[in-house]
């Protein structure tokens, strides 16, 4: 079932306040920097898509999220990207790619080790030979779900349109095979309103990620423990791989 953080437009419209561009938007443009063609899997509301865009290349950008690519079409640069509903089935129809990138933790969302499979052998059709696939995944060693209680989390965010929003996560639990579930809190200032969304993240082991890469057909695996390239070590935050 989608999450409503993609579904909800109440919600979606919250959500480049919450994830604005980062050092991770900074890691993955340089990253494209020389490539022609890239595809944004998973594009989300479309703000590296449309960033790759801008620096001159051909981008494609799939979501299944109708949502969430409403706010990309309106976007700058939004013009120059092909939008896609979708999930990694569309890839098939797509002229090969240098680089098929999923960000924004998007990996975590399969849940399942056969679609996530799925979804990897589909990109590696997509790129082109000595094309790249490149993703994050938090590292389940650091358990990021600690800090994820509300006094750790709150954050209050003002919206155009949607006044004060505080933004909170609680109830998180682990499950088999790393699962974390945990709901997300939405409060409305201005009607009191608030809103609940709950999620389930997969937290695969650096192992994990790349059996099932190589699984998929990549044999050439680049891995980083941080978005400033930092090896990873048992207390990185990320595991980001470019798979070739
Ligand atoms: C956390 S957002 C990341 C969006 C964007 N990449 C970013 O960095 O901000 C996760 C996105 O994954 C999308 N998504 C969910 N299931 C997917 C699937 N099976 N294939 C591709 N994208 C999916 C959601 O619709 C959502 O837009």
């Amino acid at each position: 079932m989608p999450s409503p953080h993609y579904t909800d437009p109440r919600l979606v419209a919250l959500y480049d306040t919450l994830n604005p561009a980062a050092a991770d938007t900074a890691f993955y443009l340089a990253l494209a920097a020389s490539k022609s063609c890239v595809i944004d899997l998973g594009c989300g509301t479309g703000l590296l898509a449309c960033e790759l865009a801008a620096q001159g290349a051909r981008v494609i950008g799939i979501d299944p999220a109708r949502a969430m690519l409403q706010v990309a079409r309106k976007r700058p640069h939004a013009a120059q990207v092909d939008w896609i509903e979708g999930d990694a089935g569309a890839l098939a129809l797509l002229p090969p790619a240098d680089l098929v990138l999923m960000t924004g933790h998007v990996a975590q969302v399969f849940i399942d080790d056969s679609a996530f499979l799925a979804t990897l052998k589909a990109a590696r059709h997509a790129l082109r030979t000595g094309g790249e696939l490149a993703f994050e995944s938090r590292n389940p060693a650091a358990r990021a779900w600690g800090a994820w209680t509300p006094a750790r989390s709150l954050r209050k965010i003002a919206v155009e349109g949607a006044g004060e929003v505080e933004v909170w996560l609680d109830n998180v639990s682990e499950h088999a095979h790393s699962v974390v579930r945990f709901s997300t809190h939405y409060r409305f200032s201005a009607s009191g309103e608030e809103l609940i969304s709950q999620s389930e993240l997969r937290f695969r082991s650096q192992d994990e990620l790349a059996a099932l890469l190589h699984e998929a057909g990549f044999g050439k695996l680049h891995w980083f423990g941080d978005w400033d390239e930092a090896a990873v070590s048992a207390q990185s935050r990320e595991l980001i791989v470019i798979a070739r």
